[in-house]
């Protein structure tokens, strides 16, 4: 039953049914390779992967744990030759190391920095194989950021009383990055990356007694004594009593340029700091850098920063410089999103209101700019560096945990990802409102808006939610106008990307429906909008992270392969199998008759 369809170009393919496979499961006609898996050599002289005997020596020029961002870089114009940039969001030590072998009250000092190597991200030369898929390659480019690894600190509050350590007495120069989610590829050639839940690795916020200090960790979720990984026994930096600047150094976003392997990173500060998933970059009708990121956690908001200065085209390294120096001025700005269905009609129940539709205005509210700050009670410095109090004054929305924000090249519009909130409507929480539209949203919802006359430095916007996920059958569920019977169900959608036609592809992080996560395509135009295909699905445990897509080859990150299980009796041996461990790594699939995919 239902319209006839024609599926548009870029998602033609048949979908690939829910299942809770130890698998990475692909439609048929489509194969794949695993590209790169946690251990694999990086850098010259990395020995290969020995899970017996895994060192902080080897780990630190081998891929690191838990891939979650992927960026393709082509080198040349048909993409023979490409930079492949992965963020390591976290590490999982009960299943980095031989069952017996971790305690994790009383973790080695070898333990410890494993951890620190196998965070960061990866930097490799990856070219294409003639018969499909990536081969990673030893190159002069291929590099490893890990937790020690030399940081720039950028921007208005660079050289911060708030950001000086003992190590560091210039409050300049950070060491390592950490909690690296989602990210992009700028315009210029770089990569930016989001340091997302970085409170967990401070230890004993409990120590501090000044009320103002004890409220900025407190909202920031630095709370408490010993830190899970305990790396505050061999690094005061993680110790909060002895190092109180410490988290204040974490929380940006970065920069990093794999075009220069021998460039310095950078953290933003003008971008905010706040659990960031990631930050996308969109120019704006006058040629200004526009860059849009959300902060990961239930009833947290959405920024916008916009550059004072004027983008150069191009990935000269001239370009590259010139840009990245944008990213240190310009204005800071939170979301309000406002319904315009009647208050009533927004029940918490995700049913559509009257008017058929979850949408409404929106306006950017003005947090800082260079060193005025537009916050009541706030100096410039406090907003940059205590970004979520700022936007606490201003009346921005609660959101539903913003994940990955990206805009369309093809529409112009821009695409959020919101994951879940199962504390939407409860007691003492916020009530649902149009934007954030069901009470215990355990599915989430994809969010789209265009910024009024298509121009990205705009004040005002108007949006809609493109889907309101979960089953499909269930009465809270919306596929954008499209008929239910036909779609795919879609839980917790998080990174977003497109392809070249302009299909929105999502991969999704906890499946609620009890099957494993993956990575769904969706057109956003004409009679198949909202159509919601399954392209993939990963191994059971695992969250569907990257995704890159491109005419004939897809990416996909398999995070935390057998996560939820219990080592002793692990859920998931894939990609190795048999009894060996999982391991996180880099798929690319693409279609056996060499053709495009979706077509
Ligand atoms: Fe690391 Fe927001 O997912
Ligand atoms: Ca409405
Ligand atoms: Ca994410
Ligand atoms: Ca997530």
């Amino acid at each position: 039953r239902g319209r006839p369809s024609w599926p548009v170009p870029g998602t033609d393919f048949e979908p690939v049914e829910p299942n809770t496979a130890d698998a990475v499961v692909v439609p048929r006609g489509y194969d794949q390779q695993v590209v790169i898996r946690w251990g694999d050599p990086v850098l010259p002289g990395a020995p290969g992967f020995d899970f017996h005997n895994q060192t902080a020596e080897a780990q630190a020029k081998q891929f690191g744990y838990n891939n979650d961002f992927v960026g393709l870089i082509p080198q040349d114009p048909l993409g023979r030759r490409n930079l492949m940039v992965v963020n390591h969001e976290y590490t999982t030590e009960s299943h980095m190391f031989p069952v017996g072998t971790y305690d994790p009250e009383n973790p080695t000092e070898e333990q410890v920095r494993i951890g620190w190597a196998a965070h960061g991200l990866s930097v490799v030369q990856a070219v294409r194989e003639p018969r499909g898929g990536l081969r990673v390659v030893p190159s002069r480019y291929n590099r490893r950021i890990t937790a020690d690894t030399e940081f720039e600190l950028r921007g208005p509050v660079a050289g911060s009383d708030y950001l000086k350590t003992s190590e560091d007495p210039e409050g300049r120069t950070v060491r390592g990055t950490l909690n690296n989610c989602a990210g992009s590829v700028t315009p210029w050639g770089t990569v930016l990356s989001g340091e997302e839940n970085f409170n967990q690795y401070f230890a004993n916020a409990e120590s501090v007694t000044d009320p103002v200090q004890a409220e900025r960790l407190q909202r920031y979720g630095i709370s408490g004594g010993a830190s899970t990984r305990k790396w505050e026994r061999f690094d005061k930096r993680w110790d909060i009593a002895q190092e109180p600047n410490e988290p204040n150094r974490f929380g940006w976003i970065v920069e990093i340029d794999p075009n220069d392997p021998h460039s310095t990173p950078i953290k933003h500060t003008a971008l905010g700091r706040f659990k960031h998933e990631a930050g996308s970059v969109k120019i704006t009708k006058d040629r200004r850098i526009a860059v849009y990121s959300g902060d990961d956690e239930r009833f947290e908001y959405i920024y916008k920063f916009v550059s004072k200065g004027r983008y150069k085209p191009g990935r000269s390294a001239h370009a590259r410089q010139h840009n990245s120096r944008l990213l240190d001025e310009g204005t800071l700005y939170v979301a309000r999103f406002t319904g315009n269905s009647p208050e009533e009609e927004i029940d918490g129940s995700g049913r559509l209101p009257s008017d058929g539709q979850f949408d409404g205005r929106g306006e950017w509210i003005p947090l800082a700019s260079g060193n005025t700050s537009y916050v009541p009670g706030m100096t410039a410095e406090e907003v940059y560096l205590f970004t979520r109090l700022a936007a606490d004054k201003v009346g921005a929305t609660k959101m539903d945990r913003p994940e990955d924000i990206e805009p369309n090249p093809r529409n112009g519009r821009v695409y959020a990802s919101l994951t879940n909130n199962s504390d939407r409507g409860a007691a003492g929480k916020g009530a649902a409102d149009e934007a954030n539209p069901r009470n215990g949203n355990r599915n989430g919802h994809v969010l789209e808006w265009e910024e009024d006359r298509g121009d990205a430095a705009s004040t005002t916007f108007s949006w809609r939610l493109l889907l309101v996920c979960g089953d499909p059958a269930a009465a809270d569920t919306y596929f954008g106008g499209f008929d239910k019977s036909q779609v795919s169900p879609i839980s917790c959608p998080d990174n977003v990307a497109f392809d070249s036609y302009g299909n929105l592809w999502i991969s999704t992080d906890g499946n609620a429906l009890g099957s494993n996560d993956g990575l769904f395509s969706v057109p956003v135009e004409g009679r198949e909008r909202g159509r919601v295909k399954q392209f993939l699905t990963v191994p059971i445990g695992a969250e569907a992270c990257g995704p890159v897509v491109t005419d004939d080859v897809v990416l996909v990150a398999v995070q935390h392969p057998g996560e939820g299980g219990n080592p002793e009796e692990p859920l998931s041996h894939w990609p190795d199998g048999g009894d060996s461990p999982a391991r996180p790594a880099i798929v690319a699939v693409w279609k056996k008759d060499g053709g495009r995919i979706g077509r």
